[in-house]
């Protein structure tokens, strides 16, 4: 019997991420290397600090504090990128992929920001590049939707992609938390990003949105081309207005497909959501995704979104993917980069005609004729109003004012706030947030 190909691994970057692919593929390595035929290495590390103290026991000569050295080393076949950022990162995937190597990658950054660039050096230099656990963490959303659902278009995906923010909003929520100390407990559990403000203020949940609006349409939508907000003006008031009004609240991602005015419309914001929808009950570091393909309805996928096991997971399946490649030959695999063509001639759609309903919560003086002066500017604005409910707000004198409107559009919802804004009565920033009636 022939030995069995032997497969150098080097991890660039031993955080979070990955030490858990450290720890998780030590452990289980027999039994990926009896299932795959192979022999799996893990032949190099890089990180920042060769002196900081590490979960896992690296041998000291295995380590480097250069990336770019693990990228360049002729011996290593697979390069996992996992220190996240776009400079260094970005660099150490080309370097790799222009030597025609294997790139495993979890970094959603680098690919919203590089994505098309990255895949067009990895198709010149007969390189490839892997990144599963770039969206949703250990869901396995990026094969479903490039290998599974293959024989779809979507006209519409939408899910909650960050783990810190849903963990944040379940504890705001169940434990009228305050939001400093949950974001601090988030960040310890290793689910928040080095900058956190990638996560609360939606960017994170951004980058995924455009990996998963490139897979299923072909198009990249940068987040400027997007809505992108977050989390950070909500208060547990909120989530009992909300859940007066019979919903739940939660970031989404909602990415619409029009096929008759080929537009594609990609948004982030935090989301009014039936109580009734599976999605809304997602707690914790889960996240959800369901997808709509015209062939098979509507699919649905939970799972850890965030942290250092549930990542190691998707990275691990990925390491699996290229060691199978390298073992049977490069040209072996791979329905095709997205699970759908470059669509010609689709854009994204212009956020001012995006409609929905909306959430708006006022701070007013409690004072005779506000709600005429509201209802006066919603009115002119042509936004119908569906519900209201006053009650006391934390200022005395004032009241808060809670408006559901009937459906509109984002041009005449902008100035409607702008307006409300402006008046006298209205003590502080009006809060706005969309309500999506999925079922
Ligand atoms: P992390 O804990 O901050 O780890 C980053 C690692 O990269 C560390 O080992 C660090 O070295 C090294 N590093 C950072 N900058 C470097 C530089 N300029 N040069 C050399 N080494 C550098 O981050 P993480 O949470 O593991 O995340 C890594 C990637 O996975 C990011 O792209 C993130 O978005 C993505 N991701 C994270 C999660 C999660 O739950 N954490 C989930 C999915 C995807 P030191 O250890 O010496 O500082
Ligand atoms: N910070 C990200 C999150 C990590 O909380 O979802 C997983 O991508």
């Amino acid at each position: 019997m022939s030995e069995p190909v032997v497969i150098n691994i080097g991890l660039c970057g031993l955080g979070t991420v990955g030490q858990g692919v450290w720890k998780h593929l030590s452990a289980n390595r027999a039994d990926l290397e009896s299932r795959l035929g192979v022999s799996l290495r893990l032949a190099r590390a890089s990180v920042r600090d060769l002196h900081k103290v590490r979960d896992v026991k690296v041998a000291a000569r295995v380590l480097t504090d250069d990336p770019l050295a693990i990228a360049n080393d002729p011996e290593i076949d697979i390069v996992c990128e996992l220190m996240g950022g776009t400079d260094i990162a970005r660099e150490v995937t080309l370097a790799a992929l222009r030597l025609g190597k294997i790139v495993v990658s979890a970094n959603k950054a680098l690919i919203c920001g590089h994505g098309a660039e990255i895949f067009r050096t990895a198709r010149r230099y007969g390189g490839h590049f892997f990144f599963e656990a770039s969206v949703a963490g250990g869901i396995p959303i990026i094969k479903a939707l490039r290998e599974g659902l293959v024989a779809n278009q979507f006209p519409r995906i939408y899910g909650i992609l960050n783990g810190t923010c849903n963990y944040i909003i379940t504890q705001m929520e169940q434990q009228d938390a305050p939001y400093a100390p949950v974001l601090a407990e988030a960040k310890r559990l290793g689910y928040a990003e080095a900058d956190e403000s990638l996560d609360v203020d939606g960017w994170d949940t951004a980058h995924k949105a455009s990996v998963l609006a490139w897979l299923a349409h072909g198009v990249w939508v940068k987040p400027r081309q997007m809505i992108v907000e977050g989390i950070a003006r909500l208060t547990p008031a909120d989530f009992k207005n909300a859940a007066t009004l019979g919903y739940g609240i939660k970031l989404l991602a909602i990415i619409t497909r029009d096929f008759a005015r080929n537009e594609l419309c990609v948004r982030v914001h935090p989301t009014l959501l039936p109580e009734a929808n599976v999605i809304a009950n997602v707690n914790g570091v889960f996240n959800a995704i369901s997808v709509t393909g015209d062939v098979v309805g509507t699919t649905l996928y939970s799972g850890r979104g965030a942290g250092q096991d549930a990542t190691a997971s998707a990275v691990i399946s990925d390491i699996a993917d290229a060691a199978a490649l390298l073992k049977h030959g490069k040209g072996a695999h791979l329905i095709g980069e997205t699970s759908a063509p470059p669509r010609k001639g689709c854009r994204p759609a212009p956020l001012e005609s995006i409609r929905s309903r909306y959430y708006l919560r006022l701070t007013v003086r409690d004072e005779p004729g506000v709600l005429a002066r509201v209802a006066t500017i919603t009115s002119r604005q042509a936004v119908s109003i569906a519900s209201v409910i006053q009650g006391p707000a934390e200022t005395p004198g004032a009241a808060s004012l809670v408006l559901t409107t009937h459906e509109s559009n984002e041009r005449a919802i902008r100035s409607t706030l702008k307006q409300l804004a402006a008046l006298r009565s209205v003590l502080d920033e009006p809060l706005l947030l969309r309500i999506a009636d999925f079922d």
